[in-house]
């Protein structure tokens, strides 16, 4: 990112994201949920994390909103700073997935390329897509921190949904609607998914299925 990097070089030690990985007893991924402000995702990811540390699984959440006090406090909502703020949680994610953590991601990342991207920096087979569809109509009814209000009145712009475009995922690992289904439910979605493939085998690294 404008700095030269031809003097860098990479330091290992001798310990392994395998043999961290092998000491949380659990295989690293990244759920990323991705859909509209007030589609649930914040819920999503903090009950799936309570439900995954009351089973013994280490995780994170990295939470957009909780983000945008600290690491990403310098980032806007235009394009280039969605992107920028994209990356950035993808990089501590792809960190936290080599410290052993699973983690859950709650970004509205709106556009495809910047989730790709994101997919490319976590890597393909730790990158879990998780689309909260829940609709622009009810996450605008729902309307928790009263910023669809702003963004029709013009108070707040680039608003995703209404100023701002939201491109849904063609093919995500995961679909969950809060409007059609209960926060426990869709949590109860992503931990199936995560058992059924094997992300999350508490017989890791003896009980280890490929993902694909
Ligand atoms: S992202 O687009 O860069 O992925 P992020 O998930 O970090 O967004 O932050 C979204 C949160 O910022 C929303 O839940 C909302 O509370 C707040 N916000 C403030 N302004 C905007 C805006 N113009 N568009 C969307 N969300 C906004």
């Amino acid at each position: 990112m404008g700095h030269s990097q031809d003097f860098l070089q990479r330091f290992s030690g001798t310990i392994t994201s395998r043999d961290r990985a092998i000491m949380f007893r659990q295989r690293p991924v990244t759920v990323w949920l991705t859909g509209l402000s007030g589609a649930g995702k914040s819920t999503i990811a903090f009950e799936l994390e309570r439900q995954l540390v009351s089973s013994g699984h280490a995780c994170y959440v990295l939470d957009g909103d909780n983000i945008r006090h600290g690491l990403t406090c310098d980032l806007g909502f235009g394009h280039v700073d969605r992107r920028e703020n994209i990356r950035r949680v993808a990089h501590v994610a792809q960190l936290m997935n080599d410290a052993g953590l699973i983690v859950i991601a709650a970004l509205i990342s709106p556009l495809r390329e910047d989730r790709e991207a994101a997919r490319k920096i976590i890597e393909q087979d730790k990158f879990v897509e998780t689309y909260v569809c829940t609709s622009v109509d009810t996450c605008e009814r729902r309307d928790p921190k009263g910023l669809y209000a702003k963004a029709r009145s013009g108070e707040i712009a680039s608003f995703t949904g209404v100023s701002a475009p939201y491109e849904s995922p063609q093919n995500p690992d995961l679909r969950v609607d809060t409007a059609t289904s209960t926060v426990d439910e869709c949590v109860s979605g992503i931990l199936d998914y995560l058992r059924n493939t094997s992300l999350v085998d508490s017989r890791w690294p003896d009980g280890v299925r490929s993902r694909k």
